[in-house]
């Protein structure tokens, strides 16, 4: 059986587990969950790294002995996962003995070789970073992360011979397209190598900390972050005698964010060739999330706590938006309105009422229980078969190059497709005209394609998964599917399968304001605008059918000058030229959020001159303090389309 592996970093215990820890886990997660889908056998590792002089100092500053200090923050991680549905095989902790004894097997190993040496060596060092730093690297004499001034350190130490891997390692990386992902971290890496590379320096003396791993070659030194951490990944998998080992390294996969970058694309490799080993095989680098566009630190206040998210919102719904919102390689921005207009649109909205009306319509017409159908399939049923696979096979291609966002992408299409294909073939119709035929088969393919749904979203979302599966009548066991096979076939549900009567799996949610006051005020408004609606003129359907409604869409956008409040608008609304309607929606919108959108038009209002400009319509929007919302369709619909 082919066989996958797959790592995070080992977090610092320095400080407790937060957003940008909880999204490379679960990024793991979901990549692992995905291979167990394909049929690998997997092996997923975390945990954490205990030793230096940060973690050191932490335990100082609380007053506890480090290995009391270490204990206890690493439980909170280890705790921490299982809340968030991560599910991992192994938690390695650098203060294991095992570990302990790899990374001293190893050092002994690599200085057999004659590539640890001794030598005396000055340089500016950063306590924060643990460790050195070139003239060239340095921000203003100060280290580029912490923007802290660096101590200058002369002493004696050990260093690693990396400098002698440098072009073997170009060529690695040039050979390998594999090798490093995305693209850019490649191009990244391949520039760092072009300076010189130096050597690296592994040990610290006793004199200064001896909060490490001993030297198997001088008990007066220890060493020092990065060659005790890295060989986590091995001495996890039991190297060099265990059997998980042999199975399991030659897959390795590593996630790590661009902060670990050049320790893990340059270091590691060298250690590995140094040491004899073989290379892992892929380096998955993502970019680093904000909050609301700010950097995430204790001294700003904004850490976004993991499980107080995943406790508002739901689990599944959590990881779904990170997973959705991050694309790989580029910087996330995290906003719990971010989070909640994701939830109501992608979850509450396309996949929540998917199931809710496919069930109601299962119980309705046929009790509740899946009809036989194996007839032949109408155009427009292979249609949609064609848009469910090809979505799958997307969604594989992505998830192999660890683009979830994208294969989540992919996912809706289908999800969506489905929304779409209930509409067009209204089974409630096929109902009424008593088509019992066309309606099995319109209604088996919905649940094939619920089935379908749901095993796409299980690596994200397992427990929303589950109940989904639950709720189809079946029985959900990761190790039973075949993810190519989905991609090559349309799986009905037996007839006779007896589904549940209501899914209700995502709730529509509101952003509970903190500010209660601002909530108040907003619901006086609210009051108010109902009793004046009240009080309006009733109109007759007729009345409203004079109104020409249509979809309009923005071909052009632009600022009026001399005003902050218009713009001046290019609308294809389905006639031979486009209408010119000035909109008097700036203050809400640029030109560029409204370029190529959708909008609703009244395209029988009396023309008027706005500015020297003949406004040929309106434009509809929502309104409430402060500003605007347009309205708009949540599908692409052909401009001119009559709304009513
Ligand atoms: N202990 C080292 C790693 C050794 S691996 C052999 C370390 N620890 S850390 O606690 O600082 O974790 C860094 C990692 O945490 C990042 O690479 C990333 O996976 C995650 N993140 C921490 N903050 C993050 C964000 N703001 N955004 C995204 N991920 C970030 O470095």
């Amino acid at each position: 059986m082919d066989t996958f592996y797959i790592t995070t970093p080992i977090y610092y215990v320095n400080a407790n587990p937060h957003l940008g820890h909880a999204y490379t886990t679960i990024l793991a997660d979901a990549v692992n969950r995905f291979q167990r889908l394909m049929g690998k056998e997997t092996f997923f590792l975390t945990g954490t790294d205990e030793h230096g002089e940060k973690i050191l100092q932490a335990s100082e500053e609380k007053g506890v002995n480090p290995g009391d200090y270490v204990e206890e923050v690493s439980k909170k991680f280890r705790d921490l996962w299982p809340d968030l549905d991560i599910e991992y095989d192994y938690f390695i902790r650098t203060t294991y003995p095992e570990h302990k004894a790899c990374v001293q097997k190893i050092l002994q190993q690599v200085y057999d070789n004659g590539d640890i040496y001794f030598g005396e060596y000055g340089g500016y060092y950063c306590h924060g970073c643990e460790a050195f730093y070139t003239d060239r690297e340095l921000e203003d004499g100060k280290c580029p992360d912490h923007q802290k001034p660096l101590e200058y350190i002369q002493e004696k130490n050990y260093f690693f011979r990396m400098s002698a891997y440098q072009d073997w390692l170009i060529e690695h990386i040039n050979s390998d397209p594999y090798f490093i992902q995305p693209e850019n971290f490649k191009n990244e890496v391949l520039a760092m190598l072009r300076e010189s590379l130096g050597d690296l320096c592994i040990s610290r003396p006793k004199t200064r900390l001896t909060w490490g791993i001993e030297l198997p070659f001088d008990s007066d030194y220890v060493t020092y972050v990065w060659f005790d951490a890295l060989l986590n990944y091995i001495s996890a998998l039991g190297w060099p005698e265990d059997e998980n080992f042999r199975k399991f390294w030659p897959s390795a996969h590593h996630v790590v964010a661009k902060d670990i970058l050049k320790p893990h694309a340059i270091f590691w490799p060298t250690m590995l060739k140094s040491a004899g080993l073989d290379l892992y095989k892929g380096l998955r680098v993502h970019g680093y999330w904000k909050v609301e566009e700010a950097k995430m630190s204790k001294s700003l206040g904004n850490i976004v706590e993991p499980l107080a998210m995943s406790g508002k919102y739901g689990t599944s719904a959590f990881r779904y938006f990170l997973m959705r919102e991050m694309q790989l390689g580029l910087d996330g921005s995290f906003s719990e309105q971010g989070l909640v207009n994701r939830f109501n649109a992608d979850l509450a909205n396309d996949l929540g009422n998917l199931f809710n009306r496919a069930l109601a319509m299962l119980h309705k017409y046929f009790r509740g229980e899946v009809p036989a159908y194996d007839g032949d399939w109408a155009q427009e049923d292979l249609e949609m078969i064609d848009l469910g696979l090809q979505s799958f096979s997307d969604y594989i291609d992505y998830y192999q190059q660890f683009r979830v966002a994208q294969a989540l992408e992919a996912l809706w299409e289908f999800i969506r497709g489905l929304n779409k294909y209930i509409d067009s073939t209204a089974p409630w119709q096929l109902n009424k005209e008593g088509n019992l035929e066309r309606l099995s088969a319109v209604m088996s393919l919905v649940f094939a394609g619920l089935r379908k749904a749901a095993l796409g979203v299980w690596p994200v979302m397992p427990r929303a998964a589950e109940t989904m599966f639950e709720q189809l009548g079946l029985d959900f066991n990761a190790e039973k599917f075949d993810l190519l096979r989905e991609s090559e076939n349309f799986v009905q549900l037996a007839a006779g399968t007896r589904v549940a009567k209501k899914s209700n799996l995502f709730p529509r949610q509101e952003l509970v304001s903190k500010d209660s006051g601002e909530q108040e005020k907003k619901k006086g408004a609210a009051k108010e605008n109902r009793e004046k609606n009240s009080q309006k003129k009733q109109i007759d359907i007729k009345q409203f059918q004079e109104l020409d409604l249509r979809i309009g869409y923005v071909v052009n956008a632009e600022n009026v000058v001399e005003t902050d409040k218009l713009l001046r608008l290019d609308v294809d609304v389905g006639e031979e030229r486009y209408r010119q309607i000035v909109a008097g929606i700036a203050e809400s919108y640029s030109p560029d959020d409204i370029q190529h959108t959708q909008v609703v038009v009244v395209c029988n209002l009396k023309p008027v001159t706005l500015k020297g400009l003949t406004s040929e319509g309106m434009i509809l929007s929502a309104h409430q303090d402060p500003g605007l919302t347009l309205l708009s369709v949540k599908s692409g619909v052909q401009p001119g389309s009559k709304v009513g």
